[in-house]
């Protein structure tokens, strides 16, 4: 059978490792796929450097629409990125009958409904294994691996970028923004590193994750947002002195209401700094690795470890996804798999939760005037607020430097409190945090990590 014809749209790094491992495994993927895969036409503005990637024997043009366009194309792969022109060309390439292929995160969580449906309609695939945790098979696993389950959550570090970072504050004992310099320096993090260290690009990921898995349309805007760059390095420190590790999580969680404790029906969807016991597998994953832990009612817990970003690692994930629509493509679209797992017309309404009602428990330090009564101050705003204290640690005072006295803050010795608190809503925690940040002995803007025991 003639192989598979294929366009691809920008060819960068991941495009580029895309055509190369086709190339070199070409004999091991036609024995999988029943036929072989041929990048036929690449679009990319630099032809000339897209020409030297790829050899003569490739069309290279500047206009994506010509392999939009091009009858012979049966599969366009979209590795332009963004919300402009991509979405413009996933669009297009679906309204001229082709499949396509991505690894666009921000399209799919902000714009997947529309693509989708479009998708639908037209009866072909749009497949995006490469969107979520890079080369992990995670949208198979979760699609179709453990389909007979019912999930209950999903935790993962899905940024090598601020893993990266947080692991050399960790290590080296450095701040934020020395890591981010150093990550930076090292090609770990762009430029304008603000998706990465701000939460976004994992919440891009945690979206559709927590639409595969509930079966709910993609919410990004539902998504709570946290980054790092608030993290200081004495927080990582505390951290591990309490047996736990900061880690930027996104997490998404089926949560049933409980009427008499005023708790609704829904689906938690959040990225933010975690404290999570360091004696979990995940909890040891460093640098700029990424890894998913899915908790499904039959299966358990598992966990699933790789690259989340390069060349090569994504290709794999991209080219997973080019065999996949080679198997499929003649099955009609009722016979496919399900863009979000679940058949179009079984879509769940259930609500993603405001991050106020979310409950979890809460990591809290606090800069305080080391004087009698504060602590009893501290601990009676949490009693009437109904959060109950897991543990507290109190570090020894610091003397009062010469600076602070110039800089006239507070001329008694200061010291940092750290309270573990168990579960409560977070709208009773943010109440109590704005009652202690009034307390005149407590000196700082207070710290607060939510913790996650993921048992
Ligand atoms: N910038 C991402 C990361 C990779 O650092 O993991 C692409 O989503």
């Amino acid at each position: 059978m003639k192989p598979i014809q294929v366009g691809l749209l920008g060819i960068g790094v991941v495009g580029s490792g895309t055509f190369n491992v086709l190339v070199r495994n070409q004999e091991e993927i036609k024995r999988r796929a029943g036929r072989g895969i041929h990048i036929s036409m690449v679009a990319d503005l630099d032809v000339a450097r897209a020409q030297s990637l790829v050899g003569p024997e490739v069309k290279v043009v500047s206009d994506a629409r010509l392999v939009i366009a091009n009858p012979d194309i049966d599969i366009v792969i979209e590795l332009i990125g963004g919300c402009g022109i991509a979405k413009t060309l996933v669009l297009e390439a679906i309204a001229a009958g082709k499949h396509v292929v991505t690894a666009n995160k921000a399209l799919l969580a902000v714009h997947g409904t529309e693509i989708f449906a479009a998708a639908s309609a037209k009866g072909v695939m749009v497949a995006f294994e490469a969107a979520v945790a890079g080369g992990i098979p995670i949208i198979k696993a979760l699609r179709e691996g453990l389909t007979a389950n019912r999930i209950q959550w999903i935790a993962g570090i899905i940024n090598g970028t601020t893993n990266f970072i947080l692991s050399e504050m960790r290590d080296k004992g450095l701040d934020f923004a020395v890591a981010l310099k150093q990550a930076q320096a090292l090609g770990y993090a762009e430029a304008d590193p603000t998706f990465d260290i701000e939460g976004i690009d994992a919440a891009h990921k945690a979206t559709i994750m927590s639409a595969i898995a509930f079966g709910i349309p993609v919410q990004f805007d539902k998504a709570y947002i946290e980054g790092i760059t608030k993290l200081g390095a004495a927080d990582i420190k505390y951290a591990e002195q309490l047996g736990y590790r900061i880690k930027l999580l996104g997490i998404t969680k089926r949560r049933f209401g409980n009427a008499a404790k005023g708790l609704a029906d829904g689906i938690e969807l959040r990225v933010h700094p975690c404290l999570i016991p360091a004696r979990r597998l995940i909890a040891n994953v460093e640098g700029a690795m990424n890894a998913v832990v899915v908790q499904g009612d039959a299966i358990g817990t598992t966990l699933y470890y790789g690259k989340g970003a390069g060349s090569e690692p994504t290709a794999s994930a991209v080219i997973a996804d080019l065999v996949d629509i080679t198997r499929l493509h003649t099955a009609d679209a009722a016979h496919q798999v399900p863009h979000l797992a679940f058949q179009p017309n079984a879509m769940s309404d259930l609500a993603v939760l405001p991050m106020g009602e979310v409950v979890t428990s809460y990591y809290l330090r606090l800069r305080v005037a080391d004087e009698a009564g504060v602590l009893a101050k501290v601990t009676g705003i949490l009693a009437t607020a109904g959060i109950s204290i897991d543990a507290v640690l109190q570090r020894e005072a610091d003397e009062i430097s010469g600076q602070a006295a110039l800089a006239g803050r507070a001329q008694v010795p200061q010291t940092d409190v750290i309270i573990l608190t168990h579960d409560c809503v977070e709208a009773s925690m943010n109440a109590a945090i704005a009652l202690m940040q009034a307390l005149p002995t407590v000196l700082e803007p207070i710290t607060r990590i939510r913790k996650e025991e993921l048992a």
